[in-house]
């Protein structure tokens, strides 16, 4: 279920970045995707760091109209400053949302293919684990985890994504409203599981394009054990209630 071949040059594109103690990174980050992406809108969904990435993310805003700012008064996890920013898009009719993190792991620079390959595709995955992926300076327990977590998804959910729980995704916003993303309550980075899942059993278009994911230098993962104890409880029963593939669409 494709929406058809647009033009994604004339899509109305908003990146949300969701933000906890990036105090060192925002700024650069969203400079260059200002220089990469210059028609696309930013919203930081800042949840209350104590670092003051939310005044920075403010300050930036007031100087540039295309930079938004979303604060939530406490850490809930990315789920929920994900729904909470595509919510913000989708009262403001945007055409298409992206996801990135503010620690510049993922380039700004290479945001122009994801959103080149949208123009013929409902979701478009920046992927490490396709050929062409790259992944820089992950220590090697990092890889090991999300090696094996992508493996234990594809098999557990019979879903044909190399790359699930990725973080650098670009959505046509019908896909996000017809998933019904209010219902979802996976706090953690599983939430990338569970969109990617609903959004093939919704029969959409899933593609994935190579990255090179960048792991940061400045601030820390907020990858606890909290996380993966999450994700692979949700893909185990999510698998068993739709045993055999019922991950296909
Ligand atoms: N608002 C908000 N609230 N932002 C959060 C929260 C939260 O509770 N937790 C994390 N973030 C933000 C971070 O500030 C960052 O911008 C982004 O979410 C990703 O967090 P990292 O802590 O840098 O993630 P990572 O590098 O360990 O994990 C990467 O790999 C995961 C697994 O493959 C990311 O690419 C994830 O998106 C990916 O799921
Ligand atoms: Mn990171």
């Amino acid at each position: 279920m494709t929406s058809g071949a647009r033009d994604s040059g004339s899509d109305r594109v908003l990146v949300v970045i969701p933000t906890y103690n990036e105090s060192m990174n925002i700024e650069a980050v969203v400079g260059r995707l200002r220089a990469a992406v210059p028609h696309a809108d930013v919203l930081v969904v800042d949840d209350g760091s104590p670092d003051g990435t939310g005044e920075i993310a403010d300050r930036i805003a007031a100087r540039d109209d295309a930079v938004h700012v979303l604060h939530r008064a406490v850490k809930e996890g990315l789920g929920r400053a994900y729904v909470a920013g595509f919510r913000w898009g989708f009262e403001r009719h945007y055409d298409v949302l992206v996801e990135m993190d503010a620690d510049g792991s993922h380039q700004p620079e290479e945001l122009p293919r994801l959103l080149e390959a949208i123009a013929d595709a409902d979701v478009v995955i920046g992927s490490r684990w396709v050929p062409g992926g790259v992944v820089r300076n992950w220590p090697w327990h990092r890889e090991l985890i999300s090696r094996a977590g992508n493996v234990y998804a594809r098999l557990a959910l019979g879903i044909p994504v190399r790359d699930a729980t990725a973080g650098f995704r670009a959505y046509r916003s019908v896909v996000l409203e017809k998933v019904r993303i209010d219902e979802v309550v996976s706090v953690g980075y599983c939430f990338q599981i569970d969109l990617v899942l609903r959004a093939l059993r919704a029969g959409f278009r899933v593609v994935e394009v190579p990255i090179e994911f960048v792991e940061r230098t400045e601030g820390e993962s907020k990858m606890g054990t909290d996380v993966v104890v999450e994700a692979f409880a949700r893909v185990t029963l999510w698998g068993l209630r739709h045993p055999f593939g019922g991950g296909r669409p």
